[in-house]
């Protein structure tokens, strides 16, 4: 018996069909996305779950019962003769042990099944059709049946092969695949569009869609698009292996890019080990991928499977979290940072998203403000992708309330009431308030105190910002100048940890030069820069000294740096601060000059696992005294890499590679043997 269907119920499932086919709608046919994937992830769900209650509701027309949308007109219409598919979702370990279970059952078997893994890139699907190996007509995947043809633009795509690589291909071979921009692409288009004082895209994945849906193939030619495949469709006239992976290796016989992360799981957990390992390793990847596609690897057993509606019973996406998410913009808010720049701050109703809570987005700059046109009210859509700050991508504009707030740009300082000044040719606005504004008082001081300068330990923001306010601190040097009994007399702040202070202060006054240079915070001199304007002039007062002609003779400095150098030197403050640091105590030795005279110079070393007796920032420091890079990833360049317990995929990729391995002891000998003391 069925049951009758509440008229709420009902109510919300065809709520749900009109949010569904709208997000349909501007997702594959204006490439406009409003929903982020999640929501939509989420109301499908719902959906399907109402269906599941009341299978009354499945109707031909639900959303859960189709694939896409229906393609935009100006492109000639493509029938797919095998249809383009769509993939089921999982969301946790155990909807994957569920979907191998149920894999297990239908095939009657209780061995291990083995799955090929794959990441899903996030772009647009496409369909290739080779005839007798030469490239015949490609086509978006549109709502699965009927696509577009957009020969002409993919041919402008470098990996996509217009004639195959060998002449035993089957006489009609479809292939298909994702065309995708990749997130360094991505990044240089958007900045061309933002010089050219145009809007840009919202996502690779929309950048990607808007240039193959271009009808004039030359602006295609000229967008970062790359081709990744996947799967065939028809094929006439040839045979193909037995394993969904070999037919990938096949494929990329014959001239396709397939994905260089593709692996093979002898069983279920095997694939949940490498979703978690992808996890990681998703920030590093060139691309966006969204989750990992799992396919049962024997062609046999996909054909005993099957598929149902929507998707093949032989294939699952495990999702990653999703790294947008929609919320709203309560205020806005400006912060003044270190050299003056008046940065935007969102502050927003906390959403969960990247696998954090999020309650601020940076919005960068008026221009950021501007182009993005949002308004405080807005609900908006919020990206954070790995450790990267959270930003504001694109405004939901269907869902600005009538009460929506321009933004006001301050014409002065918020902390300091100094004008704020634009320059020239820099999106940034500044407080020209120098160090009169406390803002950026508190900055310089909180970078002088930093790990990487002169790393005074007990010195957190908070302390600086309250020893600020309360007028006990006006400068850097002024930190020498601090006594035990006004410090003790702040608000949270006892005997001990006052004396604390002051011996790390004391501590602090041994330095290296390149640690004090960095630590003024002259604007463009990072840790590195400041590495190599000691090396080159081994003492401060020839670098004080220097022009800008001289200085650009400094390994990477250009006129930019040069300028900010030579600038900061010539300011009569910043001379008597430099001056006064040195007087109050704050001293280094002299660097080795001669980069040739260093024993490690030219050798790029990697630090991995758990170092035991140095910090890894020593160990860092001590090698890069002695002339050696130091970076953070293992390649066919290193010289050496350093493992200590717990080293993982960059020792594997060093014992690949087949390069020298030391341990924390090896190190330390070979650093005492170069002189080091420690
Ligand atoms: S297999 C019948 N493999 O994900 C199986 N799809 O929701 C169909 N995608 O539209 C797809 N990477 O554009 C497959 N390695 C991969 C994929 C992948 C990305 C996309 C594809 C499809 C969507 C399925």
């Amino acid at each position: 018996m069925t049951k009758t269907i509440p008229p709420e119920t009902q109510k919300r499932a065809l709520e749900l069909h009109d949010i569904l086919n709208r997000a349909n709608y501007q997702y594959y046919v204006m490439d406009a996305p409003e929903l982020p994937d999640v929501e939509y992830d989420r109301c499908l769900r719902e959906l399907q779950a109402l269906e599941r209650e009341y299978p009354q509701l499945v109707t031909g027309d639900s959303p859960t019962q189709r694939v896409g949308a229906e393609p935009l007109a100006a492109f000639t219409q493509v029938r797919h003769e095998m249809p383009m598919l769509s993939l089921d979702n999982a969301f946790s370990d155990e909807e994957m042990e569920d979907f191998d279970r149920r894999i297990r059952e239908r095939l009657n078997s209780a061995e291990p099944v083995e799955y090929a893994c794959e990441p899903k890139l996030d772009g647009i699907a496409v369909s290739l059709m080779y005839r007798n190996g030469i490239l015949e007509r490609a086509a978006t995947r549109g709502d699965g049946t009927v696509g577009e043809d957009i020969t002409m633009n993919v041919r402008t795509i470098y990996s996509v092969p217009l004639k195959l690589l060998a002449s035993d291909v089957p006489a009609v071979l479809e292939v298909r695949g994702e065309i995708y921009m990749p997130k360094a692409g991505f990044a240089a288009l958007n900045e061309k569009a933002r010089e050219a004082g145009e809007k840009g895209f919202v996502n690779p994945r929309n950048a990607a869609a808007g240039s193959l849906r271009q009808l004039d193939p030359r602006i295609t030619a000229q967008r970062p698009l790359e081709l990744c495949v996947y799967s065939v469709g028809i094929v006439e006239g040839g045979e193909l292996p037995a394993r969904h992976s070999e037919i990938l290796e096949q494929l990329n016989r014959w001239g396709f890019r397939i994905n260089s992360e593709m692996a093979i799981a002898e069983n279920i957990q095997a694939c949940i080990e490498y979703h978690r390992r992808l996890g990681e390793k998703r920030p590093q990847l060139a691309y966006d991928i969204d989750g990992i596609v799992f396919k049962v690897n024997s062609i046999a057993l996909q054909k005993r499977l099957g598929f149902v509606a929507r998707a093949p019973r032989w294939a699952t996406a495990y999702k990653f979290p999703a790294q947008e998410e929609m919320t709203e913009l309560l205020d806005v808010e400006f912060q003044v940072g270190r050299t003056g720049a008046v940065t935007p701050v969102a502050r927003l109703q906390p959403v969960f998203v990247g696998g954090v809570t999020v309650s601020n987005a940076t919005l960068h700059n008026r221009d950021e403000i501007e182009r993005l046109g949002v308004k405080i009210g807005d609900t908006v859509i919020i990206r954070r992708a790995g450790d990267v700050i959270p930003q504001v991508v694109s405004v939901v504009e269907s869902r600005r309330p009538a009460d929506a707030r321009d933004i006001e740009f301050p014409s002065h300082c918020p902390v300091c009431d100094s004008p704020v000044e634009a320059t020239p040719g820099e999106a940034v606005a500044r407080c020209s308030g120098g160090l009169i504004c406390s803002a950026q008082r508190k900055q310089a001081i909180k970078h002088f105190a930093s790990r990487k300068a002169m790393d005074i330990d007990g010195l957190g923001d908070k302390l600086v910002e309250q020893m600020v306010d309360e007028g006990l601190l006006h400068s850097v040097s002024g930190l020498y100048h601090l006594s035990l009994e006004p410090l003790v007399a702040l608000e949270r702040m006892g005997e001990k940890s006052a004396q604390n202070l002051l011996d790390a202060l004391e501590r602090s006054k041994a330095t290296t030069l390149p640690k004090f240079l960095y630590a003024l915070g002259i604007r463009e001199v990072g840790e590195a820069t400041a590495r190599n304007l000691a090396r080159h002039f081994g003492q401060l007062e020839k670098l004080m000294q220097a022009d800008t002609e001289a200085l650009q003779q400094v390994e990477d400095v250009g006129p930019v740096v040069a300028h900010y150098v030579a600038e900061f030197f010539e300011q009569p403050h910043n001379l008597e601060e430099v001056a006064a640091l040195q007087q109050a105590g704050v001293h280094w030795e002299d660097e080795v000059q001669e980069a040739g005279a260093q024993p490690l110079a030219g050798q790029t070393w990697v630090l991995t696992g758990k170092l035991e007796t140095l910090s890894r920032s020593e160990a860092k420091d001590y090698l890069q005294r002695l002339g050696a890079k130091v970076a953070g990833s293992v390649s066919a360049n290193t010289h050496t890499v350093v493992a200590g317990p717990g080293a993982g995929s960059k020792l594997n990729k060093a014992r690949e590679l087949d390069l020298p391995v030391l341990d924390e002891e090896g190190l330390m000998t070979m650093l005492r043997e170069q002189g080091i003391e420690i």
